[in-house]
C-alpha cells in the first residue's frame, strides 16, 4: 500500500522546504508539518505567503499551491504522528554546549524526544525518516528507545539525509543529483526503503534514487559535507599564498577546476563558509572519529575548521592593519550579514565572526544586508557572548539603504555574494565615503579593476 499520509517534526530550513516539494508533487498524500515553535509555525499558516518564515526563490509559490490542499501546518504534534504512516525528522542538531563532547558531538536531545513521543503515540506501525543530519549509529539509538518504550507496535528507521543548499533549495529538491536512501537488509526494512523511494519516483527518475544500508547512508551526509568544506578550506589555503606570491587565486581556481578530475565547483576563494552544516557536521565527524581512537583520521579533518577560522580572523586582521592599525571609532560598512546570497540564514556566518573582532578594536559597523533584520544581527552578536549585550547595540549601526550604510565610511567589506551589490553605484558610495575609501572583498565578486578607476583602494581575497 502507497504512502498516503505524512508528518514531518520540525519546520525549518530542512523540513519546511523539503515537505513544500513533497506535497507539490505527490497530490495524493496529505504532508503535515509540526513544530513545537509556534509563532514559526503561525508564520507558515499566514495568509500572505511572503511571510513564511523561510526565504528561499521559489518557495512561496510552491506553498501557496499546496497549502490548504494536502499541505499543512500544525502544533498538534500528537495527531499529526498518530496519523501518519511515515515520519520525517527534521529538527536541529546542534553541536553540544555541555557536558562530554562539548563543542564537537552533536546535540541529539531533540532526536530523542521525538522518537519517544513517536513511541508513546503511535498506535500503528510506522516508518520513522531521519532527516536531520545525524552521527552514524544515531538509527539504532532511535530504533532502540522506539523499541522499548512504544505501545508493542513496528517502527522501520530509514535514513534519508538532504542534500539541499539554502539559497537553492527549491531547485535542489526539484533537480537533486541523487536521492539516498538507507534502511535495514531485512525484508520489512527493503518494503519502507520501497515506500520511500516510491514518493520520490514522483518525480525523480529512479536512476538517481540510490539505496544502501543504514550506516552508508548516515556516513555518505556527514562525508558529503566534509569533502565540500574541504576543497573551500584547500582553496583558501592557497589564497593566502597567492596573496604573498603575486598569483590570483581565482586564476588558480579556473586553472584547475578545468581538470577534469577536480571540477570547477565549490572553489571560490571567501571570507571563510559558513552554514549551519559544514562546521557542526566535520566537529561531529571528527568527535566520531576521536571516539573510535582515529586520531590521525580526527586530526586531518579538524584541519578544515582551523583553516576556516584562520581564514575569517585573517580578513579582519587584514582590514585593522591596512587602515593603519587603528579602526577605533571608524565607520566599517558590511555589505552583506547572511551566510551566503539568497538567504536570510545568518548561522555561522563569517560575518558575525569579522564584526565581532572589529567590534573588540572599537569600529562602528554599519550593516546591510537585503534580508537580514538588525535584531538578527545582534542576536547573532550577543550569541558569542564577547561583550555586554548594550555594548553590541552601540557598536552595530544598520541600514534599510546600502547607499546610507556606505556613506562617511572608512571602509566597506562584502561579506555575502549578494548580487546586487554588483550592480550598485560605485562612484556615488566612493564620494560619499572617507577618503582614502576602501574595499575588502570579501567575495571576490567585485571588479577590483574599475573601483580602482573611481580611487578605491581594492583588495580581494587572494590577489
Ligand atoms: C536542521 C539541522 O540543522 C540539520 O543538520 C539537519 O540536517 C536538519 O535539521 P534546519 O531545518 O536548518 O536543519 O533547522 P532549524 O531551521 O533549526 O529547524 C528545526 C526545527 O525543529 C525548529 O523550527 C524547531 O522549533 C523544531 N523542533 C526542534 C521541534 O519541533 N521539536 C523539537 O523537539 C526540536
Ligand atoms: C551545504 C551543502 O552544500 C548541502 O548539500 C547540505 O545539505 C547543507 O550544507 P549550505 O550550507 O546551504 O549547504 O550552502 P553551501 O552552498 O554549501 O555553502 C556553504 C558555505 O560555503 C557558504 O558560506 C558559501 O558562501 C561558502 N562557499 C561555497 C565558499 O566560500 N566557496 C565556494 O566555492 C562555495
Amino acid at each position: 500500500m502507497g504512502i498516503t499520509k505524512i508528518c514531518c517534526i520540525g519546520a525549518g530550513y530542512v523540513g519546511g522546504p523539503t515537505m513544500a516539494v513533497i506535497a507539490q508533487k505527490c497530490p495524493q498524500i496529505q504532508v503535515t508539518v509540526v513544530d513545537l515553535n509556534e509563532e514559526r509555525i503561525a508564520a507558515w499558516n499566514d495568509e500572505d505567503v511572503n511571510k513564511i518564515p523561510i526565504y528561499e526563490p521559489g518557495l512561496s509559490d510552491i506553498v501557496k499551491e499546496a497549502r490548504g490542499r494536502n499541505l499543512f501546518f500544525s502544533t498538534d504534534v500528537e495527531k499529526a504522528i498518530d496519523e501518519a504512516q511515515m515520519i520525517f525528522i527534521s529538527v536541529n542538531t546542534p553541536t553540544k554546549t555541555y557536558g562530554k563532547g562539548k563543542g564537537m558531538a552533536a546535540d541529539l536531545k531533540f532526536i530523542e524526544l521525538c522518537a519517544r513521543q513517536i513511541a508513546k503515540v503511535a498506535k500503528e506501525n510506522k516508518i520513522v525518516v531521519e532527516k536531520s543530519t545525524l552521527p552514524v549509529r544515531t538509527a539504532e539509538a532511535i530504533k532502540s528507545i522506539l523499541d522499548n518504550t512504544g505501545n508493542g507496535v513496528k517502527f522501520q528507521i530509514l535514513s534519508n539525509p538532504e542534500f539541499l543548499a539554502e539559497g537553492t533549495a527549491v531547485q535542489d529538491l526539484l533537480n537533486p543529483d541523487r536521492i539516498l536512501i538507507g534502511g535495514d537488509t531485512t525484508e520489512e526494512g527493503q518494503k519502507a526503503i520501497q515506500a520511500l523511494v516510491d514518493v520520490y519516483a514522483n518525480w525523480v527518475s529512479e536512476d538517481k534514487i540510490l539505496t544502501t544500508n543504514v550506516w552508508s547512508s548516515e556516513l555518505s551526509k556527514l562525508t558529503a559535507n566534509a569533502f565540500l568544506a574541504q576543497r573551500i578550506s584547500s582553496i583558501n589555503a592557497m589564497s593566502e599564498l597567492c596573496e604573498k606570491t603575486g598569483a590570483d587565486v581565482n586564476e588558480v581556481a579556473r586553472a584547475i577546476g578545468m581538470d577534469s578530475r577536480i571540477g570547477p565547483k565549490f572553489l571560490k576563494a571567501s571570507v571563510g563558509f559558513g552554514g549551519s552544516c559544514f562546521q557542526k557536521d566535520i566537529l561531529n565527524l571528527v568527535y566520531i572519529a576521536k571516539s573510535y581512537g582515529l586520531n590521525e583520521v580526527a586530526d586531518y579533518w579538524e584541519q578544515v575548521i582551523i583553516m576556516n577560522d584562520h581564514q575569517k580572523r585573517r580578513f579582519s586582521n587584514n582590514i585593522v592593519k591596512t587602515l593603519y592599525n587603528t579602526v577605533s571609532d571608524k565607520k566599517i560598512t558590511f555589505l552583506g550579514w547572511a551566510f551566503k546570497k539568497d538567504t536570510n540564514d545568518t548561522r555561522e556566518s563569517a560575518a558575525i565572526y569579522v564584526a565581532d573582532d572589529l567590534i573588540s578594536e572599537n569600529a562602528k559597523i554599519a550593516v546591510y544586508d537585503p534580508k537580514v533584520s538588525r535584531k538578527k544581527v545582534l542576536a547573532d552578536l550577543d550569541y558569542l557572548e564577547s561583550r555586554a549585550a548594550d555594548e553590541n547595540v552601540n557598536s552595530v549601526l544598520s541600514f534599510e539603504n546600502p547607499y546610507e550604510a556606505c556613506a562617511g565610511a572608512h571602509a566597506i567589506a562584502v561579506l555575502t555574494e549578494w548580487d546586487e551589490f554588483v550592480a550598485y553605484d560605485w562612484q556615488k558610495i566612493y564620494d560619499s565615503m572617507q577618503k582614502p575609501a576602501f574595499v575588502f572583498d570579501g567575495r571576490n565578486i567585485l571588479n577590483g579593476s574599475d573601483l580602482e578607476k573611481i580611487g578605491f583602494v581594492y583588495q580581494a581575497i587572494g590577489s
